[in-house]
C-alpha cells in the first residue's frame, strides 16, 4: 500500500531515514548501487510452484487435457524444488504450468506426440519450414473466395459439368497454393476434389430436398468451402497414414500429426482395422481456424524456453520411471488414461491390469507423487489409505470420446504426501 505524503511526514524519523536515505552527490555508480543496496531488504527467493493460470496454453488439442483443472492441481502440488516429471504428458497442460526454469522430464507412449515436442524444442529448420508451409497453404485457402463462389454457382444451377470446369480452371492456382505444403499434397487434393466435391454436392442436394428448402447463399458458400477444405484435410490424412504404415518419421509427419489433431472432428482419435487414422474433417466451424496462429504459439519465446528445458521420452510409463533416477525433491504428476474413457489414445488401450501396474510402480517411487484420475471403485480399492492420501474434486469433462453424453464425473486426487502442507 502506498503511504500518503501527509502520513509520511508523521512517521518516526528513524524509519524515514531507513526507507529514504538522503544521498549526497554519489561519486560513482558503484557508490550509488552500494547505497541503494543498503536500503533494500534482503531478496526473498520464492521457491517455484505450478501456476494455476499459466501464461502458456497447450499448442495441440488432446483428449483428457487438464487445463480446466489447473487451479486445483496447482493448489495441491508441492513446491517445485527438484524436477517436474510427467509420465503421461499428453497435450502438456501441466508441463506448461511449470515455470520454464524448472527442469522437466516428460514422456508419452504416443511417439507422434513426443516427436512433435522434440522437433519444436530443437527448432529444426526442416520442421519450421514444414509448419510454415502447411500454415501458408491452409490459411491461403481463405483467399479462394471467387473459386468457392464459382463452385456454389455450379451447385445452384444443377450443373456437375460446371463443377468439374471450375475445378479444372483452378487446378493451377491450387497447385501453386499447396506447393509449400509438399508437392504431393496438391496432386492429391485436386484428384480427390474431383470426386469428393460432386459426392458432397449430392448430399447437400438430398438435404435440400429433405427439408424442402434451398441453402441460403452464405450457408451454401460455407458448405462449399468446407468441402474443398475437407479434401485438403483428407490429403494430409492420407499422407500421414502412408508414413504411419511405412513407419517413416520426420518433420512432415510431425506437422501432419499437428494439423490432424487441430482439424479432426472433435479432436478424436479413431483408427480402422488397418491401423489408419480415420476421423473426418471437423466441418464448417473449422474453416476459419488458422494454422499460422498455431505456428506462432509454438515458436513463441516463452514456449521455446519451456520446451528447451524439458527432456522428452516415448515409452511405457514403467521403464520411463525406472530410468528417471528420481529423488525426493522431484514432483511426479500422473494423469493416466482412465479405465472407461479415453482408453485408446493412438490406438493403444490402457486396461485394469495397467492401472494395477501403475499403482505398484508409483508405490516404489522415491519422489512426491500426485495422481489425477476418474473416480471408480476399482481405483479407490487400488490406492489404499495406508499409503495414499485420496481426495475428491468435481470435474466437468471437456472431452468425452466414447461416452459423449456423460458430461460430468468426479476426479480423485491421490498423493503420497499429506495435502498441501508438504509445501513447508
Ligand atoms: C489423460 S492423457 C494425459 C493428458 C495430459 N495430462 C494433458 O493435460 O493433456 C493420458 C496420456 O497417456 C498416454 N499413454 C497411454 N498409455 C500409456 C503408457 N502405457 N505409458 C505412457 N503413456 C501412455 C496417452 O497417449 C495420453 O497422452
Amino acid at each position: 500500500m502506498r503511504v500518503a505524503e501527509k502520513d509520511q511526514a508523521a512517521l518516526p524519523s528513524a524509519r524515514l531515514t531507513k526507507i529514504v536515505r538522503p544521498i549526497a552527490m554519489p561519486r560513482s555508480m558503484t557508490t550509488l548501487t552500494a547505497l541503494i543496496a543498503e536500503t533494500l531488504p534482503p531478496p526473498v527467493f520464492a521457491p517455484p510452484q505450478l501456476e494455476a493460470y499459466p501464461r502458456l496454453s497447450p499448442f495441440l488439442k488432446w483428449p483428457g487435457g487438464k487445463t480446466q483443472e489447473l487451479p486445483a492441481i496447482a493448489a495441491g502440488a508441492p513446491l517445485l524444488t527438484g524436477r517436474f516429471i510427467d509420465p503421461f504428458v499428453g497435450g502438456g497442460s501441466v508441463l506448461l504450468a511449470a515455470p520454464a526454469f524448472v527442469p522437466a522430464l516428460v514422456n508419452d507412449a504416443c511417439r507422434d506426440l513426443v516427436e512433435l515436442y522434440a522437433s519444436a524444442a530443437s527448432s529444426e529448420p526442416a520442421f519450421r519450414q514444414a509448419i510454415d508451409g502447411m500454415a501458408s497453404a491452409w490459411d491461403g485457402m481463405t483467399d479462394l473466395a471467387p473459386f468457392y463462389a464459382e463452385l456454389a454457382h455450379s451447385f445452384a444451377s444443377y450443373s456437375p459439368a460446371a463443377t468439374v470446369g471450375a475445378l479444372d480452371g483452378q487446378a493451377g492456382r491450387l497447385d501453386a497454393l499447396l506447393e509449400s505444403a509438399g508437392p504431393e499434397l496438391a496432386t492429391s487434393l485436386t484428384g480427390r476434389a474431383a470426386h469428393e466435391l460432386p459426392a458432397k454436392f449430392e448430399r447437400m442436394r438430398r438435404l435440400e430436398v429433405q427439408h424442402n428448402q434451398r441453402l441460403s447463399p452464405p450457408d451454401l458458400l460455407a458448405n462449399v468451402e468446407s468441402a474443398v477444405r475437407s479434401s485438403f484435410y483428407m490429403s494430409v490424412r492420407a499422407r500421414y497414414n502412408g508414413a504411419r504404415l511405412a513407419d517413416q518419421w520426420g518433420a512432415v509427419r510431425s506437422v501432419d500429426f499437428l494439423f490432424l489433431r487441430e482439424f479432426a472432428y472433435a479432436s478424436m482419435f479413431r483408427f480402422n482395422a488397418r491401423n489408419e487414422f480415420n476421423v473426418p474433417y471437423g466441418g464448417i466451424s473449422y474453416n476459419r481456424k488458422s494454422m499460422g496462429a498455431k505456428a506462432r504459439l509454438l515458436f513463441g519465446d516463452e514456449m521455446l524456453a519451456r520446451l528447451v528445458n524439458t527432456q522428452f521420452d516415448s515409452r511405457d510409463f514403467e521403464p520411463f520411471l525406472a530410468a528417471a533416477e528420481l529423488t525426493p525433491d522431484d514432483f511426479v504428476f500422473v494423469d493416466p488414461p482412465y479405465d472407461s474413457d479415453f482408453s485408446a489414445y493412438d490406438n493403444r488401450p490402457f486396461d485394469g491390469a495397467d492401472q494395477v501396474r501403475l499403482e505398484r510402480t508409483l508405490a516404489r517411487v522415491p519422489a512426491r507423487v500426485m495422481v489425477v484420475i476418474k473416480d471408480a471403485p476399482a481405483i479407490r480399492a487400488l490406492y489404499s489409505a495406508d499409503r495414499w492420501h485420496v481426495s475428491e474434486a468435481p470435474k466437468t469433462y471437456m472431452w468425452t470420446i466414447k461416452s459423449r453424453n456423460e458430461r460430468s464425473a468426479t476426479h480423485l486426487t491421490i498423493t503420497n504426501y499429506p495435502s498441501v502442507d508438504s509445501r513447508e
